[in-house]
């Protein structure tokens, strides 16, 4: 139906949108019998769509968040059984995604795309239904400035600061659509995990606060909308606001939402409603009931989970509670973030897709769910938007022109699609984005000397702890950090080279080189180290700087390498067995230690409880991963206010570790899709038992194991078309598809 929906136009308001859904709407009459009708639609906002009064059932915030001055989603629905005689088609729509234009990361950044046929602010739909008769012709009806559009009882919509919904508002006479002159070319059927409803909470318990609040407690950190029954006298105001955490004496917090409102407010009218929010989503845990009709009872209230469609290929579980959390964190703090976009937050004015966060966490979360639509789309949405220079900006899609990158964020564009093509097998990942890896690694060799130079914008090692409280950047030198990710990203594009059978000129592993040597120039030894002046945060020997020299293969011999890990372990252990890691350096280092001699070390960190630590957020109660390990302190205050998100999933990428060591579910580069599996788990007394599995491609794999007297049990599934090699104390043995145990 593209070619259908390219004959269209898109239309607005005549009047500007002020954050209101609006309603588009045309009659028509049918007089033959229909053999199918197919509505086509998509929109500059998100929408829904009803047929003579029936709603059509819409993906939730369709049509999705792309780059969407060059991408954007067409869907696609069967109308056939709706259509009758006489029709009304109509199409509702809020702002959605465009929210950039009212708050948020505007507000910092004052830019306006010079190309926008359309203003941020302002929305616009397109749709056209095809009509297939019963004797073979076809009719199509498309959006034009014949259609009407009046205002809704959605007075406001607006992503960061909620809904509000006048059941009393009786809409002035409509008036005529208005033409955008838009052209269709960046319409592209749905490529994405379609957003979706995917389950329901019910109120855990209602909390009566100290300071007299009653808030309703769903038990779970998540993202999505709560829907209500309500029946009030006319013009009745009821509101709710969200809230992820209580507070330190136990009062409804919501200080971290920054300027987001995220309340709803709803007027009543004489009727009973059944009310959910269908322009926007929240992210929270607790709703506090500001202001609400007669008697409150928790049963007329229930949350819904809304993100990307993904089938869920991990699990893991083990003797220790606690760990069980953690990983379940780990699967809320992906579910709340994959919303369409890989998503920072989902709660404060952000929300977005910030491309550190997801080449941190992308290797987890291509093992707990089949992220090959959701990442797909999201690749397409970064060639679309990488810049001429080649820089691939922070955040994707883009929400300024004067887009800024990092390592590290940037890299997304070479770890993301290598991910993808060693979880799943399929080169079509490198192949569909090697042009985007070879002009970002061209872009670093362009300016490398500006690039790892004291003035380039970088985020480092993110919110790390080994710098002052307050700072976000921690102490690992930026241009080290700019330097091993040069050097990552180039031997990443020419490993993707090799697969694909492309010639990768000399000049690249010039440039993996020439990296290298910035690297062992100034970042090795005290002396150079100090010569290199930098500033007064930076520090030689952090933990990040070990896991990052370990796991990118930064170290010239075995003996550098053995001398690195020490150091690494050193660390973590003169610190209480306690990590300083922050963004960067948290998904490498345990894989730094147990690859390199420190398995107990690995498992003391994971298993740790004090402060900052994996767990220490679980023991504060929590059900999704935080952004700060400080996010709730020791003495119960809050971090901060100003950056402070209690579902944030980048340090939830532990979880490749516990795939890939504690479960031992390890994949070959050589035979990637884990086509040939190593299994290998590590094992520590710590840990009663282990079980979990992954599906892939070929079927599941399944590890367990157990102590038993002092030996260990292991217990292995391999499917079909799967090799593995068994890796354990004192056996290496090659096994195809069976079951298997082995006793050592
Ligand atoms: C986000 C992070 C992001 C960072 C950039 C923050 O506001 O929430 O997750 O990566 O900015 O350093």
């Amino acid at each position: 139906m593209m070619k259908e929906i390219r004959k269209a136009v898109f239309v607005r308001p005549a009047s500007p949108c002020e954050d209101r859904v609006w309603r588009f709407e045309k009659t028509f009459s049918l007089t033959k019998p229909v053999r199918r009708a197919t509505l086509a639609a998509s929109a500059l906002g998100v929408y829904t769509a009803s047929l003579n009064g029936s709603e059509v059932p819409v993906y939730v915030l369709a049509p999705g968040w792309t780059a969407y001055r060059k991408r954007l989603q067409v869907q696609e629905y069967d109308v056939t059984a709706m259509l009758q005689k006489e029709n009304t088609l109509s199409l509702c729509a809020g702002i959605g995604f465009r929210f950039v234009s009212n708050s948020g990361f505007r507000k910092y950044r004052p830019e306006k795309f010079p190309d926008d046929v359309i203003p941020m602010g302002e929305l616009a739909v397109i749709a056209a239904l095809t009509v297939e008769y019963e004797d073979g012709t076809v009719e199509t009806i498309l959006t034009d400035e014949s259609w009407l559009v009046s205002q809704t009882e959605w007075r406001y919509a607006q992503m960061y600061n909620g809904d509000d919904y006048d059941a009393t508002f009786v809409p002035d006479a409509p008036t005529h659509a208005v033409a955008v002159p838009l052209s269709t070319d960046c319409l592209i059927p749905q490529e994405g995990a379609p957003i979706m409803e995917q389950e329901r909470l019910p109120v855990k318990e209602v909390i009566r606060t100290p300071a007299g609040e009653t808030v309703l407690d769903f038990g779970q950190n998540l993202t999505g909308y709560v829907s209500f029954r309500v029946k009030g006298t006319r013009g009745e105001e009821c509101v709710l606001s969200h809230g992820e955490v209580l507070d330190r004496d136990g009062n409804f917090f919501r200080e971290n939402y920054r300027s987001a409102r995220a309340q709803i407010h709803f007027i009543c009218d004489e009727e009973e409603h059944f009310f959910k929010p269908r322009y926007t989503f929240y992210g929270f845990r607790y709703v506090r009931v500001d202001a609400w009709s007669g008697e409150l009872d928790p049963a007329d209230f229930t949350a819904i989970v809304v993100h990307s469609d993904m089938e869920r290929t991990g699990y893991f579980e083990s003797s220790n509670e606690k760990l069980n959390q953690l990983f379940h964190n780990i699967i809320w703090g992906q579910k709340g973030n994959f919303v369409d976009v890989p998503t920072d937050c989902p709660q404060r004015d952000e929300r977005y897709g910030w491309t550190g966060d997801a080449q941190v966490f992308c290797r987890c979360a291509s093992l707990n769910f089949d992220t090959r639509r959701f990442f797909g789309k999201w690749l397409g949405d970064m060639r679309a938007d990488q810049r001429t220079s080649g820089l691939v900006g922070r955040i994707i899609p883009s929400v300024c022109d004067a887009d800024l990158g990092s390592a590290a964020w940037s890299d997304v564009c070479t770890v993301l699609p290598y991910q993808m093509y060693l979880t799943y097998g399929d080169p079509a990942f490198l192949k569909d984005n090697l042009d985007m890896m070879r002009r970002w690694v061209d872009y670093m060799r362009g300016r490398f000397d500006d690039f790892v130079g004291p003035e380039e914008h970088h985020y480092g090692d993110w919110v790390a702890l080994d710098v002052p409280e307050g700072r976000y950047i921690g102490a690992t030198p930026k241009g080290f950090i700019a330097s091993a990710y040069a050097y990552y990203s180039t031997r990443i594009y020419q490993k993707s080279c090799a697969v694909l059978g492309v010639d990768c000129p000399a000049e690249y592993e010039a440039f993996a080189e020439r990296a290298k040597r910035e690297i062992y120039e100034k970042y090795m030894d005290e002396e150079a180290f100090a010569a290199a002046h930098l500033d007064d945060d930076a520090k030689l020997r952090t933990q990040t700087r070990c896991a990052i020299l370990l796991f990118f293969g930064l170290c010239r011999s075995d003996e550098e390498r053995r001398a690195i890990a020490e150091e690494l372990n050193t660390l973590v252990r003169e610190n209480g067995t306690r990590l300083t890691t922050g963004f960067v350096g948290t998904p490498y280092l345990l894989h730094a230690l147990s690859e390199n001699g420190y398995v107990e070390t690995a498992f003391d960190l994971l298993l740790q409880e004090a402060f900052p630590s994996w767990l220490f957020s679980v023991n504060r109660g929590a059900t999704t991963m935080w952004e700060h390990w400080d996010g709730i302190r020791e003495d119960g205050t809050m971090w901060s206010t100003d950056m402070n998100s209690f579902n944030h999933y980048a340090y939830g990428a532990v979880g490749d570790w516990i795939y890939a060591r504690v479960l031992g579910i390890g994949y070959d580069e050589k035979e990637p899709g884990f086509a040939h599996t190593i299994l290998a788990p590590l094992t520590t007394k710590r840990l009663d038992f282990v079980r979990g599995s992954l599906k892939t491609s070929f079927g599941t794999i399944s590890s367990a194991w157990h102590h038993e007297g002092d030996k260990t049990v292991y217990e292995f599934t391999v499917p079909d078309g799967v090799r593995a090699t068994v890796r354990l104390p004192g056996i290496e043995k090659e096994v195809g598809a069976g079951e298997y145990r082995f006793v050592c």
